[in-house]
């Protein structure tokens, strides 16, 4: 029999510190049936490896959320959709997300952000959240998105709705299913002419005037840019910083060989991942080890758990900076893996290189936990960037991104 977990995830204290629950879940095997949502979750590495490649089977076109509102009220959507569709609106999405594409901004964020961060040493207490992690996407994200002033003002609190109400109907999410129709009512409202010339918005009403993409499609493509791009990687900034502050050892190697920071970005999201877990809905019997998981039911993908498995990753609660982090899995894998990854990375490289220029101690205190049902990460973090007295070197071209 399936072994089934008592414990509600959703409850306010496991949503603060959930990785407790995450081993327990682990522990009973790989897959586990929870009670509400009522669903069979997927805790381990091996588990939730395999369960995204078998998009075949565990399909994400009956949303990928825990309610019957978000899973079925949608218009043509990226993350949860299959096949063409799926196919047709990630290639028009990932043209300016590619790799090679995104390494054009690096130069002007770097600057941004070793100007913001530079002016921050030894200055005393700040809310690092505030003025480091959310810094670049509201400042230079949004611009390179396109849209007009009044939706960027909005973009944060529809994004943090967007993940909130894909949870189980709980008290309040009426409050985010407000937020997330007013989001899409702009969504609608746009058109070519009211976004700005050159930026990711109008290729995307270039598409679908070439007929690569429908005009519904140009619109939930859009929504891609926005919804998941800003509080994942605000929150993985946060618990970068957080990890480098509890873990002074770690911090020095960083200091002593910056080349390490690539692979610190890696494991930091690994060992703090953001996204807690997406659903899929079977579409015939799935094998789990021994156990089947039948056509028709909903499963919890726990990309979160999967990356402190132990059986994957020794000692998996240490954030140790010289790990190979790089099969982990907390952009997903298989044909939904995040569209963003690269640019996530390249934000979290910049503010790691920034830091080691200009800082020498980093302290941290106490964090608030953001109560949010799809993603783990701090509402604001109080910390300290402390330097000896030091040459400050010129920012150059720090003046913006528009046209990277
Ligand atoms: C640390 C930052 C980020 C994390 C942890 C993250 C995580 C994820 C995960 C786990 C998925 C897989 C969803 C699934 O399996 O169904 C995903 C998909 C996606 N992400 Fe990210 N993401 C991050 C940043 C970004 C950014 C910056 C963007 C956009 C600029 C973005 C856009 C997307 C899109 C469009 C998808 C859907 C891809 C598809 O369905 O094919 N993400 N992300």
């Amino acid at each position: 029999m399936i072994p089934t977990y008592e414990d509600d995830l959703f409850a306010p204290d496991a949503l603060a510190a959930p990785f407790a629950h995450y081993q327990a879940i682990r522990e009973l095997g790989l897959v586990v049936r929870l009670r509400d949502p009522d669903v069979y979750a997927i805790p381990r590495y091996e588990g939730v490896r395999d369960a995204l490649l078998a998009s075949d089977i565990l399909a994400s076109g009956d949303g990928i959320g825990f309610n019957d509102v978000i899973n079925t009220n949608r218009g043509p959507n990226l993350i949860a959709s299959d096949g063409d569709q799926h196919q047709r609106m990630k290639r028009a999405v990932l043209g300016p997300l590619r790799a090679s594409q995104v390494q054009r901004y690096r130069e002007r964020l770097k600057a941004m952000i070793t100007e913001r961060i530079a002016g921050l040493v030894n200055q005393g207490p700040f809310d690092a959240m505030a003025r480091i992690a959310r810094y670049l996407p509201t400042a230079a994200i949004s611009e390179l998105v396109g849209l007009p002033e009044e939706g960027r003002a909005s973009m944060l609190d529809w994004a943090n709705a967007t993940f909130n109400g894909m949870g189980p109907m709980r008290e309040g999410i009426d409050g985010d299913f407000a937020l997330m129709r007013e989001a899409r009512a702009y969504m609608d409202g746009l058109d070519r002419t009211r976004v700005r010339e050159g930026s990711w918005a109008a290729n995307l009403f270039d598409a679908a005037a070439s007929g690569r993409i429908t005009d519904a499609e140009a619109r939930g493509a859009l929504s891609a840019y926005v919804m998941p791009s800003l509080d994942t990687t605000i929150y993985a900034k946060g618990h970068l910083l957080r990890n480098l502050a509890l873990a002074p050892e770690e911090w020095r190697r960083l200091r002593r060989d910056p080349a390490l920071i690539p692979g610190a970005v890696l494991e930091g999201v690994r060992h703090s991942s953001v996204i807690r877990w997406f659903a899929r809905v079977a579409r015939a019997d799935y094998a789990v080890g021994e156990h089947v998981v039948p056509q028709g039911a909903r499963v919890m993908v726990m990309y979160a758990a999967a990356n402190r498995d132990e059986r994957q990753y020794p000692d998996p609660d240490r954030f140790d900076v010289t790990r190979d982090a790089r099969a982990h899995l907390a952009w997903g894998n298989g044909p939904h893996m995040c569209a963003g990854m690269h640019l996530a990375r390249l934000e979290m490289e910049v503010m790691l290189e920034a830091l080691v220029e200009n800082c020498d101690t980093l302290e941290c205190g106490e964090p608030e936990p953001v109560m949010n049902r799809t993603l783990f990460g701090f509402r604001d973090m109080r910390f300290e960037l402390r330097a000896v007295a030091r040459e400050r070197r010129p920012v150059a071209g720090a003046a913006g991104v528009a046209t990277a």
